[in-house]
């Protein structure tokens, strides 16, 4: 596989991902279109006053895990379309309820949704995107998918929003804790996050015709992908660069949230206590240098990187184990593998 071929997938599919997904955003009602408008600006079509406007969008990475998914098994990712649609939108539904979850005010370096029309709207815009998730996967059949992979493949979607909220009400608990372990860590992140790229990618197996075994393999794959791709985003949450990620650095911790680097911190030998101090009192923006020069001292990072690594290494094993000798030529090996150096 060159990585030239993987750029010519995404340059033919991303195009049709989005007309698949505007289809279902575009509002028939004048009187609600402000509904749409909201989420088409939250997709990063259009600006706050709603004209159309190209801005930063996201990095599609789950519907393009679908398609290829698909197309690794031998199917054509057009009838994986509708499917890779409905996994991008229950993606943004979850980033807008998020933002008000996690009180950020910057996404994709813009406002976010809530901090333009307040709560209530945020919260409405982000539960028409979440129906339109549903309305978007039962488009499968109109591409001449089975009622039965439809069917499976709902059930696989279904089950993934419920362990997507199981991971974010974990999330926000671990806030109110100062203890929390590596393995409760994980399970929310497995929830939060992989849950969601682990389907993505065994949803895509399931349309291109894989067999039950290699379609749990692949599931297992995105998993593990899934969890490297939280780390690190618990890694740029901290030591990002604003600019480059569109987020505010170093909410993650002024929130008390249990991030990977911050567990490590806070069950550190030598800094621990003082990490732990500091995390107890008043938080302010003025504490960031003193955090991060714990985090330092503790090692963190060196040792968050190792654990993404660690789940990067996983994930790509499952992949050997599903595609056999093919796995180096895989397009899904060339996607995965650029992503340990993403920084945004
Ligand atoms: C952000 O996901 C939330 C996480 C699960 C880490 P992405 O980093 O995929 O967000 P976009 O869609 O590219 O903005
Ligand atoms: C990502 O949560 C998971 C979901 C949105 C379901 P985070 O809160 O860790 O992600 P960012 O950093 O805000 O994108
Ligand atoms: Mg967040
Ligand atoms: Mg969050």
């Amino acid at each position: 596989m060159s990585s030239q071929e993987l750029s010519s997938f995404i340059g033919r599919w991303l195009p049709r991902l989005e007309d698949e997904m505007r289809d279902m955003l575009h509002s028939k009602e004048a009187a609600v279109a402000a509904h749409y408008g909201m989420m088409g600006y939250h997709m990063g079509w259009l600006d706050e006053q709603f004209n159309t406007q190209i801005s930063p969008s996201g990095k599609r990475l789950r519907p393009m895990l679908c398609l290829l998914a698909c197309a690794e098994m031998g199917g054509d990712p057009i009838q994986a379309l509708p499917a890779a649609t409905a996994i991008e939108l229950l993606h943004n539904f979850s980033l807008i309820h998020d933002d008000i979850e996690d009180g950020d005010e910057t996404r994709r370096h813009r406002p976010t949704v809530w901090k333009i029309w307040g709560v209530p709207q945020a919260i409405n815009a982000g539960d028409g995107m979440f129906t339109l998730a549903f309305a978007a996967m039962q488009r499968l059949v109109r591409r001449g998918v089975s009622a039965d992979h439809t069917l499976q493949a709902l059930n696989l979607f279904t089950q993934t929003c419920l362990k997507l909220t199981e991971g974010q009400h974990l999330d926000m608990s671990f806030e109110q804790r100062i203890i929390v372990s590596v393995d409760e860590y994980m399970r929310m992140i497995q929830g939060k996050t992989a849950a969601l790229v682990g389907a993505s990618v065994a949803i895509g197996a399931l349309m291109g015709g894989a067999a039950a075994s290699q379609v749990s393999d692949l599931q297992q794959f995105g998993e593990a992908i899934g969890l490297a791709f939280q780390i690190q985003d618990d890694i740029l949450g901290i030591w990002g660069n604003p600019e480059e990620t569109g987020k505010a650095a170093g909410n993650d911790i002024l929130r008390r949230k249990k991030s990977l680097p911050i567990l490590h911190a806070l069950n550190h030998d030598r800094v621990g206590e003082q990490f732990e101090t500091l995390f107890d009192s008043e938080l302010s923006p003025t504490q960031l240098p003193k955090a991060l020069d714990l985090l330092e001292q503790a090692g963190t990072r060196q040792f968050t990187e190792a654990a993404m690594r660690h789940q990067h290494e996983l994930g790509l094993a499952a992949l050997r184990q599903a595609l056999d000798e093919r796995v180096e030529n895989s397009m899904l090996f060339g996607l995965t593998d650029g992503l340990l150096n993403r920084r945004s």
